[in-house]
Order: C-alpha cells, then sequence, then structure tokens
C-alpha cells in the first residue's frame, strides 16, 4: 500500500492520485469473533500482539467489544506512531481512548479529558513535575526507600513487586498528597491498597451503570466516595497550612492562584489528585519489579549496576532503569479515539476507530534496537533512548508528566537496593507478563532472594 502522508493544519490529509478523498479502509487483522479477540487483549496481548504482527505486518485491526464494542487500529512502527503522537489532539482524543478509566479517576481527570479541558489540566499539572520541583522530592524518597529496603527478609524468597508497591504507595502518600502524620498515614494507605486492587471485570463493569447495585461495584463506588472524603478533608488542612510545603499538593494549590480563570474547582482538583495517586504509583512499582527481576537474572549486569551504587554513578542506574521499561513495558499500548477519518500508515481510517500505538512492538523494533530481545543496558548508557523508538511514557501532548518522577524514584531505589544487596531470582526460568488493570506485572509478582553484599557500599 502506498504511504502518502501529507501534515495539514486540521491534522493529517490523504488525497488519492485523482485527488479524490478515498473512503476509509480498515487494515487486515484476525477474523476471530470480538469477544474472542477482546479475551485474547486483556489476557495475552503480549504473546498475540507480536504474532499478528508476524501474520499481519506494522499496522493491523482488532474488533473489541469492551468497555464498548470498537474498532481498534494497532501500530507496530516508530514512525506511524511518531505520526500519531505529533498528530492534532483535535482529532486524536487520548481522554476518548481512555474512558475505561473514567468511574476510577472521575471526569475531570487529565486522563479523560481532550483539548481545552485537558491543556488546561496539563498546564496546571507540569510545574509540580519540573526539574527544580523534583529535586526537592529526592530526599524524601531516599528515606521511604530505606525504611523499607532495611525490613527485607535476608536469604529468602519474596515477592519483589508487592515490596514495590507498598513504597511506591508511600512516596505518593508523602509526595503527592503531602502527608506526613502517621495516624493520617494509617488511614490512607489501606484506601488507596483497596482501591488499586480492582479486577479486570470489575474495571470493565464500572462503565455498566445497572451493575452499580452489585457488590463488588457498590462496593468499589463507595470506596471511591471514602477516598474522596479523606482527599478533601486533606485539601482543606492544606489550604490554611502556615508553612510552605514541597508536594504535589501544595504546587497544584499555588498553580491555581497565578492561572487565569482560577485554579482546578473541588471535584477537578480531587479528580486530579486520585489520578496522581493510582498512575504514580503501580506504573512506578511495577517498572521497578521488573528491573529488580532482569538484573537478579543477569549477574554481570548486577554487578555493573552495583558498580555504579557504590560509585554514585546515577548515570548508569537510569540505563538500566531505561532499558527495563523498554525491554518489559509497564503499559502495553495506549490509544488515540479518532474524531475524524485520519489517513495513516497508508491507510485512510474511520472516523470512531481507536487508534492503538503498541508500545511493546515498537519497543521490539530491531531497525532501531539492536538485538531487541536481549535486555542490554549498556544501549542506553552515554546516550539518550531514541525518540520515537523508546516510548514507555507514551508521547505528544498526552506524554506521561510523571515520567521524570518516575525516573529519579526508580534511579534512587536502585541505588540503595543495589548498595545493600545481593540479588538472585527463587528460580532460573524467567517470569512472564500478566496484565493487571492497564499493567503488565511479572506474573509471579518477581519473586527474588537477597543477601547483604560483604563490601558493599553500605
Ligand atoms: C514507570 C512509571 C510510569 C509509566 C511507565 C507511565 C506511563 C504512562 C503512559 C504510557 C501514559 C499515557 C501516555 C499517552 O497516552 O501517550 C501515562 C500518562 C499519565 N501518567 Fe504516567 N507513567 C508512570 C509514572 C507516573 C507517575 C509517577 C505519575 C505521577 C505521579 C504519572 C502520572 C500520569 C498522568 C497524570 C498521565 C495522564 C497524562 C495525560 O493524559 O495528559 N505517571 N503514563
Amino acid at each position: 500500500m502506498p504511504r502518502k502522508v501529507t501534515f495539514s493544519s486540521a491534522g493529517f490529509s490523504h488525497r488519492a492520485a485523482n485527488g479524490r478523498v478515498p473512503e476509509p479502509v480498515a487494515p487486515p487483522g484476525p477474523r476471530l469473533p470480538p469477544m474472542v479477540q477482546t479475551l485474547l487483549f486483556a489476557r495475552y496481548r503480549h504473546l498475540w500482539f507480536p504474532r499478528l504482527r508476524r501474520i499481519y505486518g506494522e499496522v493491523f485491526s482488532l474488533d473489541l467489544v469492551a468497555p464498548i464494542r470498537h474498532r481498534v487500529v494497532v501500530l507496530a512502527r516508530p514512525e506511524d506512531v511518531d505520526e500519531v503522537f505529533g498528530g492534532s489532539v483535535d482529532v486524536l482524543h487520548a481522554g476518548a481512548g481512555n474512558a475505561v478509566l473514567r468511574p476510577v479517576m472521575g471526569d475531570r481527570s487529565v486522563l479523560l479529558t481532550d483539548e481545552d479541558e485537558h491543556r488546561r489540566a496539563r498546564r496546571m499539572l507540569l510545574p509540580a513535575f519540573s526539574g527544580p520541583a523534583l529535586r526537592t522530592y529526592e530526599e524524601v524518597i531516599r528515606t521511604v526507600a530505606v525504611a523499607e529496603i532495611e525490613q527485607w527478609p535476608v536469604g529468602e524468597a519474596f515477592r519483589a513487586h508487592h515490596r514495590m508497591r507498598e513504597l511506591a504507595l508511600e512516596v505518593v502518600c508523602r509526595l503527592v498528597l503531602g502527608v506526613t502524620e502517621q495516624a493520617r498515614l494509617a488511614e490512607l494507605r489501606p484506601l488507596v491498597r483497596q482501591f488499586t486492587n480492582i479486577g479486570q471485570i470489575t474495571l470493565l463493569g464500572l462503565s455498566h451503570p445497572k451493575l452499580s447495585r452489585l457488590r463488588p461495584w457498590r462496593h468499589y463506588i463507595s470506596l471511591r466516595q471514602k477516598l474522596d472524603e479523606w482527599i478533601d478533608a486533606q485539601v482543606a488542612n492544606r489550604r490554611t497550612a502556615a508553612d510552605h510545603p514541597t508536594d504535589v499538593l501544595s504546587h497544584l494549590l499555588r498553580a491555581a492562584e497565578s492561572a487565569e480563570g482560577g485554579g482546578f474547582n473541588e471535584v477537578e482538583l480531587r479528580d486530579q489528585l486520585v489520578t496522581l495517586l493510582l498512575a504514580g504509583h503501580e506504573t512506578t512499582a511495577t517498572g521497578l519489579a521488573w528491573t529488580l527481576h532482569e538484573l537478579s537474572r543477569h549477574p554481570l549486569h548486577l554487578r555493573t549496576a552495583q558498580r555504579a551504587a557504590d560509585e554514585g554513578d546515577d548515570a548508569c542506574l537510569t540505563a538500566v532503569v531505561q532499558e527495563t521499561l523498554r525491554h518489559k513495558p509497564v503499559i502495553y499500548q495506549v490509544a488515540r479515539c479518532l474524531t475524524e477519518p485520519l489517513t495513516l500508515a497508508g491507510y485512510r481510517i474511520a472516523a470512531g476507530t481507536t487508534v492503538m500505538p503498541a508500545i511493546g512492538l515498537v519497543h521490539l523494533d530491531p531497525t532501531h534496537h539492536e538485538r531487541p530481545e536481549t535486555f542490554c543496558p549498556e544501549r542506553f548508557l552515554d546516550r539518550r533512548p531514541p525518540s520515537p523508538a523508546w516510548i514507555p511514557f507514551g508521547g505528544g501532548a498526552r506524554r506521561c508528566p510523571g515520567a521524570g518522577f518516575a525516573v529519579q524514584e526508580a534511579t534512587i531505589v536502585l541505588r540503595e537496593v543495589l548498595a545493600r544487596y545481593d540479588l538472585r531470582p527463587d528460580r532460573a526460568r524467567p517470569e512472564t507478563p500478566r496484565p493487571r488493570q492497564v499493567t503488565q506485572v511479572p506474573a509471579r509478582g518477581a519473586r527474588i532472594v537477597v543477601s547483604r553484599r560483604e563490601n558493599g557500599g553500605s
């Protein structure tokens, strides 16, 4: 299929040789019943997508039924994905693409909104994730990391993912909401834990109002109400605080003072905070769990990383984190819903279609990543990961605002872990990815065994 794509101010435009705009054409894809495709996507996308790429090529279609029936066009080629990330945000709606998360994050969440409302939300969120702001978070992350890591059982197998979730939860409670009192932390932690532990079926069912009277959904809705009340009290507390704390919530309240037309209203602020709590801890914890999983199975890379931890070479540790996010992407795909027909990858794609940049496939592109199946942190030493072939944080106007926060947190935690411990897996066979809500987690929880280093840095 010839690729004739030009960029216009209204988005992409495509004309056939005779000057007429062609009718929408769906790329090829499997002919399985939509329910089967949905199940394969939900459970086995990390195996199924590479297979579909082998059969149909770099762009293929799916027919999915959840949360509602919709056609999906999956993109595997970095250049096509880059066009989506750089395309018009009025045509490529990510908020609509994330609709399944609406009942969890809230209608006003930055993840769920598009166009002007989304732009305004990003403007107010970004200062809390700027370089200077991130530097003020470092010490809290280090303190939380040391307290957690020092409790690890030496010589016994344990699930690193579970421990990293506790660590990352503590970090967001303290740095997003600014909670420092132990009693308040003890109230908040179980609320966020329960709220995050939503199963796939409950998540999908939340979009159907009729189910809200049944137990799992009723319970979940009441949990969100409790979390809202807790957050409202914390916001009220922060508004009257005499000191000038440097947590994300305080940044948002300050941004409100200078924002044209005022800051977030009460509901908007609450939805952003719930979004940051959830988006900011499961993802980072999963990235860290995979990092330990990989290092425990690669003794040479482990030694190099331990040396880097001893010598304070954070660039090397960051390369380990970046390579893990490439090799084992925490989020396998992102979505954009088309508000108008669009020409992409040589196809005229119909309005209403979901375009899906497949992060997991892009990261295995051999033209951008030599021996892509191999875990090799050296590839990012002294070299920034190649855009557009390294996209663990998505891209364009929707690129994860917490990317710097996440990489900084992972680097600090890794430094503290490696300065203290040797790592080994509890069994040689690597763990497979398993979908957990929107993330791909290690199926057995990244089980590792740690032992104190004899000549370690700490
Ligand atoms: C390893 C950790 C993380 C990964 C892999 C990750 C990945 C992503 C991805 C793939 C997206 C969607 C981007 C797109 O659609 O193009 C996203 C969005 C987002 N992430 Fe992260 N994230 C991580 C950590 C964080 C942290 C620490 C925070 C905040 C504390 C955060 C907050 C958000 C928010 C608010 C959005 C929505 C952005 C928007 O729609 O404009 N994330 N993240």
